[in-house]
């Protein structure tokens, strides 16, 4: 008797659709997803984003059929960065009470109470030169900067916002911010820190969306360099010190390692942040019939999740949660 020939036969757990779904280990569901939308300052507007195909700056009287259509998909979360008319120096927008983001959190948890709204407290979209924060001697001044961002979390609290979601890169914001919203008597407003956030050429596409490119220079004194894995561990930490309740990585695709880590070092819900620049590259490969999108697409989202990630933010949103419904 020859000896028999022994290995593994991996594809009998492969044989079928219901075999394959029964050893499954990871899934995608709508509420999964946060959708992020860009609010312009204006009447009657409705701009595709030129680089964003599918993506649209919409001013506040055309918001309601927006969140609709993103209400009757089973989105739960909504992610909102303004788009103003004028900006200054000290990017007021963002802390007016009537700035274009507490407007549409007001009108949003007017209209639609169980919308929960994400509000993206940064400067850059604000400010005439573009930075996450304000410029004293042609450099971002981080002292300085926390406190306006703190007006602007305290400011999107009181709109109505349920998440507060700084991604400005100061240093202290999130302590500066829970202090901030402690004391306004928002002590149950969590915050979901954009804790690591690397300095990408993948955020390109966002700038034309929210205008908010720097005037001069770039973000790397306060972005992180993409080079680094440890340095995520630092700033997720100090996050978490400081009352961060859930960790962005961001981007997604290319820092999928990151994401891992920060699972597995840190019990707060992991979100990952599947960017502009990722989007852009998807769509225009799929407008020139290059790739399958749908399937491209649940494959990222997908990998996010196996990556460790508990919630993406994604201009993919609406697509993927069309695509799990059908
Ligand atoms: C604001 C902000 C940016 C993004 C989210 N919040 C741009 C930036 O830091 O330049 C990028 C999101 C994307 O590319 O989809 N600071």
């Amino acid at each position: 008797m020859p000896e028999k020939l022994e290995f593994k036969r991996h594809r009998r757990l492969r044989s079928s659709d219901s075999m394959r779904s029964l050893i499954r280990e990871n899934f995608l569901r709508t509420d999964d997803f946060i959708y992020p939308i860009f609010i312009i300052e204006g009447t009657a507007i409705k701009n595709e984003v030129s680089s964003m195909p599918g993506v649209f700056q919409v001013s506040l009287d055309r918001l309601k059929e927006e969140v609709e259509e993103i209400h009757a998909l089973g989105i739960k979360a909504m992610m909102l960065f303004g788009v103003p008319s004028e900006k200054d120096e000290q990017g007021t927008g963002a802390f007016h009470e009537s700035g274009i983001v507490q407007l549409a959190t007001k009108l949003i948890k007017k209209e639609f109470p169980k919308m929960l709204v994400v509000a993206d407290t940064c400067l850059c979209e604000y400010t005439s030169h573009g930075h996450c924060g304000v410029i004293y001697n042609q450099d971002v001044d981080n002292d300085e900067s926390l406190k306006l961002l703190a007006k602007t979390a305290v400011a999107q609290a009181e709109a109505g916002a349920d998440i507060i979601a700084p991604s400005n890169m100061m240093d202290g914001f999130v302590a500066v911010i829970r202090q901030a919203l402690d004391d306004a008597g928002f002590e149950n407003i969590p915050i979901m820190s954009y804790a690591v956030k690397y300095a990408s050429a993948f955020y390109g596409p966002f700038r034309d969306a929210a205008d908010s490119t720097p005037q001069f220079g770039d973000r790397k004194t306060y972005q992180m360099d993409s080079a680094n894995r440890k340095e995520a561990m630092r700033e997720a930490a100090s996050d978490i010190e400081e009352g961060a309740d859930f960790l962005i990585v961001k981007p997604a695709l290319s820092y999928l390692d990151i994401v891992r880590d920060v699972k597995n070092n840190f019990n707060a819900p992991v979100v990952a942040y599947n960017v502009s620049g990722e989007y852009a590259m998807v769509k225009a490969a799929a407008l020139n019939g290059w790739i399958d999108e749908q399937a491209l697409v649940m494959e990222m989202l997908t990998s996010m999740k196996r990556a460790g990630a508990d919630l993406i933010i994604t201009y993919f949103a609406k697509d993927a949660a069309k695509w799990l419904n059908d």
